[in-house]
C-alpha cells in the first residue's frame, strides 16, 4: 500500500519537531509547489478521490457513516462512483461552474457525495446547517441566490419556496417526493446516472463554498471558500491533527460549520484517511460506542461535548475501551480544566486546543504536538502565521495586555469574499495587514495566546456561532416586543447562553407563557440553538450614537445577577 505523502517543504522536520526552525523556513509557495506540483488547474473534489485511488487506496475505507437507521460504508472507489453520479446529474439539470447548491441535509453519505459531485463540476456549494428553520434557510438561500438544492422530505416544509424564485430544482435524498414541478427523487436519479464523469478543472482561487458566519450587527455574512482551501487543510491536517497512514479520524462537528466542512471530511480525505461520521443526535454512551466500535485514532471535538459525557458519569464511558484514541483537538470554545484532566484520565493523554474561525479556513493558533501545553491557553501560531494582539490602531501590544486577536493577512484557506459584499469583506482589514478576528486575547512572553472572549457581541452557544442581531431581529418582528437586546452570558456547561433583554410594547404583560412564545418563535424562525434561554425585560436597550445596540454595555448588563428569568 503507498504512504500517504509527508510534508517536505521544511526540510529534515516532515512531522513537525522543532517549531522555531519550522517558523523561521516556512514558506507558503514552497508548500504550494510541493503538494500542487507543476499543475496549472486543480479541484479539491478530484484530489480526494481520484488522486487517492491512483495512489492505490481505491479499496480503502473513505467514511463509516453510523447513523441511527443505517450503517455503511464506503471505499474511496465506491465514493468517487457515487460522486460522478451526482456530478453528472447536476450537469443534466443545467448546474453549471460557479451556480450555487445549496446542501440543507443531515448528517448522511448524500451530503458528502453531493458536495464533492458539486465540487467536481466547480459548482459552488452552500451549506445549511439542519437546525435551521424557514427564515434563516430563506435568507441564506436568497442572499446566495442558488439554482438547485439538496433536502430531505422532513426539512422540505422550511424551504419556502414561493420566496425562492430562482431555486429551479429540488433533490429529495429521504422521504416522499412530491409530485411538483423540479422536485426529483436523489436516490433514482444517481442510481440511473454514469459512474463516471469528466472533473471540471479549476483555478485555486474558484469558489468552493459558501458558509454564512453570525456577525454582531447585521445579516450572517457569506464567507466565500475557494479550493485553495485545501493547502492550509493538508498541512494543517499533518502538524496539527497528526494525520498517518492506519488512522481513523472523527470529527465530531456538524458540515453545516466550517469544522464539519473543512476537518470532518476535506482534511483527512487529503491524506486518505478514513473518516467516521455518526448521523442523529448527541448521546454520551453512543459517542463513546462508536470510539470503540470504529477504532478511532484521532478525535476532534469541542469542549461542551466532552463535559456532556463527564456529567454522564464513568458508568457510561467507563463501559467502552477507548485505547484506539491517541490524540485528542479540542475547537469552537475554551478548553477548560476539567476537560483536560478528564482527558488525561480516561485516555491517558492531554487535548491540544486549535483556534480557528469560519473565516480562517483552517486551524491557525493551537497547541502543537512538539510543544509544552500551558493549561489555558490556545497555544501558538501554526507555522506560515504571524498572529498578534494588537490595539484598536493596529498596533502591535506587548505581553500581557488584552486586545484584537489579529493575524497577518495572507494564508491559502482564508475565506476570499463576503458573497455580495466586499466592503463588509475589506472590513476585516481595515486595520492592514492586520486581518481582525473579532476575539480579544493576550500573550504571553514565550508567544503563547489566551483567548479572553468575543469583542463584539457574536454569541458561542455549545460551540455555535449566534449572531445577536439576527436573533433581536427576530424577537422585535414579534407583537408583544416593541425593542430587543441581546448578549452571551456565561454557562458551565455550554460555555454561554443567550440572553434577552426586552422592551415590552405598552399594553402587553410580561408571563411565563410569553416567555415561551418568545423562545418559540425565535425556535421555530431562526433555530433551536438561536433561542433565548434566559429574558429580562427592560425600560430600554442601550444604544450607540449610530444606534446600534450597545454591546458593552449589555455584557455589563449580563454579568451582573437581577433581571425576570
Ligand atoms: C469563534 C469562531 C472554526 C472553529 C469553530 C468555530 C471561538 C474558536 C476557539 C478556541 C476559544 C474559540 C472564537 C472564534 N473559538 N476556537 N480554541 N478557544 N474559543 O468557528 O463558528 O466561526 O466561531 O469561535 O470566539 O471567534 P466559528
Amino acid at each position: 500500500m503507498s504512504k500517504a505523502k509527508r510534508i517536505s517543504a521544511l526540510p529534515g522536520d516532515h512531522n513537525l519537531q522543532n517549531y522555531d526552525q519550522a517558523c523561521r523556513t516556512f514558506n507558503f509557495e514552497e508548500l504550494a509547489r510541493e503538494f500542487y506540483g507543476d499543475a496549472a488547474w486543480v479541484n479539491v473534489a478530484h484530489r480526494v478521490l481520484e488522486d487517492n485511488i491512483a495512489r492505490g487506496l481505491g479499496d480503502r475505507v473513505a467514511l463509516y457513516f453510523d447513523g441511527d437507521d443505517r450503517q455503511e460504508t464506503y471505499t474511496f472507489n465506491q465514493l468517487n462512483q457515487q460522486v460522478n453520479r451526482f456530478a453528472n446529474i447536476l450537469e443534466k439539470h443545467g448546474l453549471q461552474r460557479g451556480d450555487r447548491l445549496g446542501l440543507f441535509l443531515p448528517r448522511s453519505p448524500e451530503l458528502y457525495i453531493s458536495f464533492l459531485g458539486a465540487a467536481k463540476k466547480g459548482v459552488v456549494v452552500v451549506p445549511l446547517f439542519e437546525a435551521f428553520m424557514e427564515d434563516a434557510v430563506r435568507e441564506r438561500l436568497q442572499d446566495s441566490g442558488a439554482r438547485a438544492l439538496v433536502t430531505t422530505a422532513d426539512l422540505l416544509p422550511r424551504v419556502p419556496r414561493q420566496h425562492l424564485p430562482g431555486l429551479k430544482t429540488v433533490f429529495i435524498t429521504r422521504g416522499a417526493v412530491a409530485d411538483t414541478d423540479n422536485t426529483l427523487d436523489w436516490h433514482s436519479e444517481v442510481t440511473a446516472a454514469s459512474p463516471v464523469t469528466r472533473c471540471c478543472w479549476l483555478n485555486r482561487e474558484d469558489p468552493l463554498f459558501i458558509l454564512y458566519a453570525a456577525g454582531a450587527d447585521g445579516r450572517p455574512k457569506g464567507l466565500v471558500h475557494v479550493h485553495d482551501i485545501m493547502l492550509g487543510l493538508w498541512y494543517t491536517s499533518a502538524w496539527v491533527h497528526d494525520l498517518k497512514d492506519g488512522d481513523v479520524y472523527w470529527c465530531t462537528a456538524d458540515p453545516g460549520w466550517i469544522t464539519g466542512i473543512a476537518y470532518g471530511f476535506l482534511a483527512p480525505w487529503l491524506h486518505g484517511v478514513p473518516v467516521l461520521v455518526k448521523g442523529g443526535r448527541f448521546d454520551a454512551a453512543g459517542w463513546c460506542r462508536a470510539l470503540e466500535k470504529y477504532k478511532v485514532s484521532v478525535w476532534y471535538s469541542a469542549p461542551t461535548a466532552w463535559r456532556m459525557i463527564i456529567a454522564a458519569g464513568r458508568e457510561v464511558y467507563g463501559q467502552y475501551d477507548l485505547s484506539s484514541v491517541r490524540h485528542l483537538l479540542s475547537v469552537g470554545e475554551p478548553l477548560t480544566g476539567d476537560v483536560m484532566q478528564w482527558c488525561m484520565e480516561t485516555f491517558g493523554i492531554p487535548v491540544y486546543d486549535t483556534w480557528w474561525m469560519s473565516e480562517t479556513g483552517m486551524n491557525m493558533i493551537c497547541n502543537l504536538r512538539c510543544l509544552d501545553i500551558k493549561l489555558g491557553s490556545i497555544g501558538r501560531p501554526v507555522p506560515g502565521i504571524k498572529a498578534a494582539v494588537v490595539d484598536d490602531s493596529g498596533k502591535e501590544l506587548p505581553p500581557y495586555h488584552v486586545g484584537n486577536l489579529a493575524v497577518q493577512r495572507g494564508w491559502p484557506a482564508m475565506a476570499r469574499d463576503v458573497w455580495g459584499d466586499r466592503a463588509k469583506y475589506e472590513a476585516y482589514f481595515k486595520l492592514a495587514p492586520w486581518f481582525i478576528s473579532g476575539d480579544a486575547a493576550y500573550m504571553d512572553e514565550d508567544g503563547y495566546f489566551y483567548f479572553q472572549g468575543r469583542v463584539d457581541g457574536v454569541i458561542n452557544t455549545a460551540g455555535e456561532r449566534v449572531g445577536p442581531w439576527e436573533v433581536e431581529e427576530k424577537l422585535k418582528e414579534h407583537p408583544a416586543v416593541l425593542d430587543a437586546g441581546v448578549a452571551g452570558k456565561p454557562d458551565k456547561i455550554r460555555g454561554e447562553i443567550i440572553k434577552a433583554y426586552i422592551v415590552l410594547q405598552p399594553g402587553h404583560q410580561w408571563s411565563q407563557q410569553l416567555k415561551e412564545e418568545l423562545r418559540s418563535f425565535v425556535k421555530n424562525g431562526l433555530a433551536a440553538h438561536a433561542a433565548p434561554r434566559e429574558f429580562a425585560v427592560k425600560e430600554n436597550i442601550p444604544k450607540t450614537p449610530d444606534g446600534q445596540v450597545d454591546r458593552k454595555a449589555l455584557r455589563g448588563w449580563v454579568l451582573e445577577l437581577g433581571g425576570v428569568d
